[in-house]
């Protein structure tokens, strides 16, 4: 426990005891946690894996909010105000969880209040996060938003090639809609214009973004 950021202040004593409080689950790659709507108060910590928290419409179209890893907490938004969760929880890996009841998290935070002080700047930290989403939705277009998603994974999780392009794994179309809030078809739409300007190129199971690809901001 003493490796997730929000208890780690917490006494070695203490935390043993807490360990006891925690329900373990475990979830397979695609199974959804909860469902926005859905109401329970628990606070859950991802203890090995990977989720995502989803906002999906009628057509089962899906937005993805933030994606929480190894040591990162969600849930706390019910757990706070009580009221229907606020986006569906789907796990992206394989995954264990830890699961804290309400009261239980209430107990943590009368023994040591610099955990809510904690919880408060993670959620400073989300509402940043939200802020750079609702920027991105409201002054870029699609075409500006796909590339600045693809720029953004390749930082965190690519690398170059010979001919100085940056290689990311590549994603469904489907999948970057939901990343990048717009729909598939709109998707498949600017990625071949991108293709055709030979800014974003497919080849095997990658995506080679050029170096000039952020020329769509200056167009
Ligand atoms: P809760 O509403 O209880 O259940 C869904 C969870 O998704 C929520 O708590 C947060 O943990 C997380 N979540 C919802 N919206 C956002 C957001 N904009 N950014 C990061 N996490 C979010």
């Amino acid at each position: 426990l003493k490796e997730i950021p929000i208890f780690n202040a917490l006494s070695d004593r203490y935390i043993r005891h807490l360990s006891d409080d925690f329900i373990i689950r475990s979830v397979n790659k695609g199974e959804t946690i909860f469902y926005q709507s859905d109401n329970s108060t628990d606070l859950y910590i991802v203890l090995e894996g990977a989720v995502k928290a989803s906002l999906l419409n009628q057509d089962g179209e899906e937005l993805i909010l933030a994606t929480f890893c190894k040591g990162d907490f969600f849930g706390e938004m019910s757990l706070l105000d009580g009221k229907p969760r606020s986006a569906t929880m789907i796990a992206v890996d394989d995954s264990i969880l830890g699961i804290l009841r309400r009261e239980k998290f209430l107990l943590a935070v009368k023994n040591d209040p610099m955990i809510a002080i904690d919880l408060l700047s993670a959620l400073v930290q989300r509402m940043r996060m939200a802020n750079g989403m609702i920027e991105s939705l409201a002054f870029l277009d699609v075409s500006q938003r796909l590339v600045k998603l693809l720029l953004q994974i390749a930082k965190t999780d690519g690398d170059i090639d010979r001919n100085g392009f940056f290689r990311i794994k590549k994603l469904t179309h489907k999948e970057l809609a939901a990343h990048a809030g717009a729909s598939r078809e709109a998707i498949t739409k600017v990625m071949k214009v991108l293709a055709f300007k030979e800014l974003v190129k497919e080849e095997g199971g990658y995506f080679l973004i050029s170096p000039n690809a952020e020329d769509v901001y200056n167009e």
